[in-house]
């Protein structure tokens, strides 16, 4: 049975990911900060694990709990909004400091912490859970720690299947939509579960063919 691993699990799209994952029948481990108050997540019936992605003891102790377990698919989802000042004259450093250390550091060290996993799995495959905000070609403005933050994951994610490629891996960045969570907000243009459906039925055909390519919830191309 395959294994896949999601990040940021307790709410919104990683939750919504883990309960249709195992509705197919996946076998999951769903993480989060404060497992003891993930009451939902543990109600799929996934293994709960415990991680904060900027911290090095917690990802340590998590890649301990998990020797010897093969994971077919990590994807790493938990990320954080930052903060959106209307001007660049309101930038706050610090804000974008951390905004970088969860969502691009934050995958990073999870996937390295995890390689072990990784390569003992079939499927070999990492995903990373971008956003179209990410993209140079379709920046509007604002939201600069944001979008900075998403399109280094990008890259990383690029360079990434570069290396992993050759050993067999696929590595791609996903943009789930605008979707109704807290950092979506409830005007957001679909609901998690239409995102993460599209993104499952995106997931299943993946190849080594898409190995380093950017993909929506519908599995349409996004330009970097
Ligand atoms: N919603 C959208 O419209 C949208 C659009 C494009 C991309 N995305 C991306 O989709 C992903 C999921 O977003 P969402 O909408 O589901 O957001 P969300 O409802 O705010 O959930 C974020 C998740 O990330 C976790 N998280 C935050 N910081 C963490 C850390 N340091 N270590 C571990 N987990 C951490 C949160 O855990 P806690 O509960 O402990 O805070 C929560 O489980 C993010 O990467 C986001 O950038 C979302």
């Amino acid at each position: 049975m395959m294994t896949v691993l999601v990040t940021g699990a307790n709410r919104g799209i990683g939750l919504e990911m883990v309960k249709q994952m195992k509705a197919r029948g996946l076998d999951v481990i769903g993480t989060a900060r404060k497992p003891a108050e993930a009451d939902e997540l543990r109600a799929t019936g996934a293994r709960v694990e415990q991680l904060d992605v900027t911290d090095a003891d917690s990802l340590a102790a998590l890649a301990e709990t998990l020797k010897g377990v093969k994971i077919d698919m990590l994807v790493n989802n938990a990320g954080v909004g930052g903060q959106a000042p209307e001007s660049f004259r309101d930038t706050d450093f610090a804000a974008i400091d951390w905004t970088f250390e969860v969502n691009t550091l934050g995958p990073m060290r999870v996937t390295q912490a995890l390689i072990d996993n990784l390569d003992a799995g079939q499927q070999k495959t990492v995903v990373h859970i971008s956003s179209v905000m990410g993209s140079i070609e379709k920046n509007r403005g604002g939201y600069y720690g944001y979008r900075a933050s998403k399109a280094a994951l990008n890259m990383m994610n690029k360079s990434l299947a570069q290396e992993l490629g050759k050993e067999g891996y696929t590595c791609v960045v996903m943009h789930p939509g605008w979707v109704q969570t807290r950092m979506g907000g409830p005007d957001a243009a679909i609901t998690a579960e239409v995102s993460v459906k599209g993104m499952l039925d995106v997931f299943a055909g993946l190849s080594p063919d898409d190995n380093g390519r950017f993909y929506d919830y519908q599995g349409e191309s996004i330009p970097w």
